[in-house]
Formats: C-alpha cells, sequence, structure tokens
C-alpha cells in the first residue's frame, strides 16, 4: 500500500522548496493551504482619494468581540491600503461576486496613490449610513470596519493587522434563520492561490459536533 502511495504522491523536502524558483515556490505555498477568501477592501486618503484592493488573508478572528485580521505585505514599497488605515482608521471588506473576478483582481496592479482603482476598474462606490469608507456597489456581502492594532510578524515583516467588524451589510436572501450566511447564494468567489478563482457550492451543513458515546 505504501508503495503504491508513493507512486502517486509527489513529495517536495524543505530544501527541495527551499531551492525552488521563486514563481514556482510563490506558486506552490499561496495553494498548499487551502482555498482562502477574496475580498476587496475599500478605504480612502486623508485627501480623499480612494482605494480598493484585493486581499486574501482577511479571516475572522473571534465573534464576541466581533473581530478580523488580515495580513499586509512588507511595507517596504507603498501600500495604499495599509496607510489609509492607520491614518484614518476606517475601512470596508467587500465579497468578490463572480461576474467581477477579471477586475477584482486587476486591483491588484500598482497604480500610483493619486489613482483611484474605483477610476481604473467597473467598480462602483457606495456610501452608506455615513460610514467614511467606500463600500463597494456590486458586492453582495459587506462589512465596515474600525481598525484597533496592528502586529509585526517578525518571521518574514509583515503585518497582521486586527479590526472590529462595526457594519454588516447582505441581500436578505442569503441569510438562515440561525444568522448563517450561505455565501454561494451571493455568489462570492474563492481564491486557489494568487490568481485562480473558484465558486464553490454548499454540500452540507452539520450539528454541532459532539464526541460519539
Ligand atoms: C488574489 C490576491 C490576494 C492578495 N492578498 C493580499 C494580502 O492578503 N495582503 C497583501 O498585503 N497583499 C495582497 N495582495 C496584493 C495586493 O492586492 C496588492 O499589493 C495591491 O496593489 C495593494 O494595493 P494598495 O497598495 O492599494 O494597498 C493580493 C493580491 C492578489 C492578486
Amino acid at each position: 500500500m505504501r508503495l503504491i502511495l508513493l507512486q502517486f504522491m509527489e513529495h517536495f523536502s524543505k530544501s527541495k522548496i527551499n531551492s525552488m524558483e521563486r514563481i514556482f515556490r510563490l506558486n506552490l505555498i499561496n495553494s498548499c493551504t487551502g482555498y482562502k477568501s477574496a475580498n476587496l477592501i475599500g478605504t480612502s486618503s486623508n485627501e480623499g482619494i480612494l482605494n480598493l484592493a484585493i486581499f486574501s488573508s482577511i479571516t475572522h478572528l473571534g465573534s464576541d468581540p466581533s473581530l478580523l485580521s488580515f495580513i499586509v505585505r512588507p511595507t517596504i514599497v507603498p501600500r495604499d491600503t495599509y496607510r489609509n488605515i492607520i491614518s484614518n482608521h476606517y475601512f470596508t471588506v467587500n465579497h468578490i461576486h463572480v461576474d467581477d473576478i477579471e477586475d477584482a483582481h486587476h486591483t491588484s496592479a500598482r497604480y500610483p496613490h493619486k489613482i483611484s482603482e474605483f477610476d481604473i476598474t467597473k467598480f462602483e462606490t457606495e456610501y452608506l449610513n455615513n460610514f467614511p469608507a467606500p463600500y463597494v456597489k456590486s458586492s453582495k456581502i459587506k462589512l465596515g470596519c474600525k481598525f484597533l492594532n496592528k502586529y509585526e510578524i517578525k518571521e518574514n515583516n509583515t503585518l497582521l493587522i486586527v479590526a472590529e467588524i462595526n457594519d454588516i451589510y447582505f441581500e436578505k436572501d442569503i441569510i438562515s434563520n440561525d444568522g448563517y450566511l450561505q455565501l454561494d447564494k451571493a455568489e462570492t468567489v474563492t481564491v486557489n492561490g494568487l490568481d485562480g478563482y473558484a465558486l464553490p457550492t454548499l454540500i452540507n451543513r452539520f450539528k454541532y459536533a459532539k464526541p460519539k458515546k
């Protein structure tokens, strides 16, 4: 059995991973931990220049209080999202609809600070309840968030941003009676690696798991 398995399984050891060509390793490591969330973060600079960028590291951190976190790459080059959040603390998180993947991906292009991705792509702004950061109009699930803290990840010079979820907007038919947002009803995409977008379908939900008697 072990022999058969080895015949079909590839194995990369640490030394092989370390000696890989850069882009090959980037694709491998970005995909080996599984599907990730894909969201657009909307911010505004203090001068009113809007910014929109795709992030795949946004994860819920806890529900009481309602927190999320995400990773900002090393700030050795200008990072508009990061700078805007640090200067005025508010940002939006917008799910990416299946019809929007091409433009969503394009928000990762490095445009100068003065150019807004809202002008370059088809995404339109939406302002809700006097929240200071722009939402994405076509997004079916969107969050209004406030920066709380940042933590330096010394191992690779990245930053972990922690924020509170202040507002949640979604189309009414997406939510179940128990509060669960069924993301396939929103046609929210997920990302495989850094450039592959997929549309998941819910298979089943299960009861809270308890040990078997
Ligand atoms: C699928 C995908 C996921 C990304 N996830 C992140 C991320 O989690 N953190 C990050 O710092 N950059 C991430 N990026 C890169 C940013 O989108 C890119 O650096 C963008 O230019 C940042 O824009 P800003 O300078 O306007 O903030 C991702 C790019 C792609 C294509």
